[in-house]
């Protein structure tokens, strides 16, 4: 018998998912990856991967460029296809919980000059709730100026998007995603290219999230912070190379087996790790 045909034989047949253990899909969990595989024409970027969110965590999915973080989200949102797996939020399908998932997409993927303003692009965000030929109502501009608000953007409601600075687009964008008073939140790189005190921002938002039970997942290149700001890591290239507590998870042998052959950036993120009498 050739490889060729053991393999045919030993494939499951098409079309059919493989039985789901209830417990896999735990309701605790505010988001459970089972076996996902995604690929984009055919040739698979994200294999294999296992995840159970912990929930009232902040998360770092942390990887090299090209590692899938970005695809990670997307695929579990349904934007960008699977190949295989099951995705659950807070133990059942995206489409019965999508209303206490929000998403901060990257923002070199957005359109900034789009006809909108602040308050628009927040209150547009809102139109999940609302119901999208619903008149937006007082309640929901109140609920949008407060989310502003809370990212320290309510003077600006009232300008056009184009005319807001990289970062102050950044807060709008995570103001949009607070407004809608989701408890997962998945958030892409929130932190490039942004002003110091946008990191700030964003930082309070994170904490304050955390404080009220929220679980936040997010795209974090800088692996100098990861220790400050985050509870958890995904270590991600390709394959889920490791996940858990920072303290754990996030040590010198994970990384190269995460990063590779750039050596030069580890070292300085070593020694930084030494210094803050993290693990080495
Ligand atoms: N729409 C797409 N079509 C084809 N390939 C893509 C697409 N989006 C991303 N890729 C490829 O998939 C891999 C993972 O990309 P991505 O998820 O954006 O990585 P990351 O966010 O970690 O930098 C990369 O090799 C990238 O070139
Ligand atoms: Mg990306």
């Amino acid at each position: 018998m050739s490889a060729d045909s053991k393999a045919a034989a030993s494939t499951e047949p098409a079309g059919v998912s493989p039985q789901v253990e209830p417990d896999e899909h735990p309701r605790s969990s505010p988001m459970s990856i089972h076996d996902m595989t995604v690929a984009y024409h055919r040739r698979p970027v994200l294999w294999d991967i296992d995840y159970n969110t912990p929930p009232g965590n902040l998360i770092a999915i942390v990887g090299p460029n090209g590692a899938g973080k970005s695809t990670l989200i997307k695929a579990v949102l349904n934007l960008v296809p699977t190949v295989s797996g099951q995705v659950s939020f807070f133990g059942e399908p995206y489409k019965k919980q999508r209303r206490r998932v929000g998403y901060v997409p990257q923002r070199s993927s957005v359109d900034w000059d789009f006809p909108v303003n602040a308050l628009e692009v927040v209150t547009m965000g809102l139109y999940r709730s609302i119901g999208w030929f619903r008149p937006v109502t007082k309640k929901h501009r109140q609920a949008a100026m407060a989310a502003l608000d809370r990212v320290g953007m309510a003077d600006y409601a009232k300008r056009q998007i184009s005319q807001l600075s990289g970062g102050q687009q950044q807060r709008v964008f995570l103001a949009r995603a607070l407004a809608q008073e989701a408890d997962l939140y998945l958030m892409d790189e929130p932190f490039a290219g942004v002003d110091a005190a946008t990191e700030r921002a964003i930082v309070a938002v994170l904490r304050e999230l955390k404080d009220a039970g929220r679980t936040a997942m997010v795209v974090h290149h800088d692996l100098q912070t990861v220790q400050e700001y985050f509870d958890e890591v995904v270590l991600l290239n390709m394959r889920l190379i490791a996940s858990g507590p920072v303290g754990d998870v996030f040590t010198e042998e994970n990384l190269r087996a995460t990063y590779g052959g750039k050596l030069a950036l580890l070292d300085r993120v070593g020694h930084r790790m030494t210094l803050s009498g993290g693990r080495q």
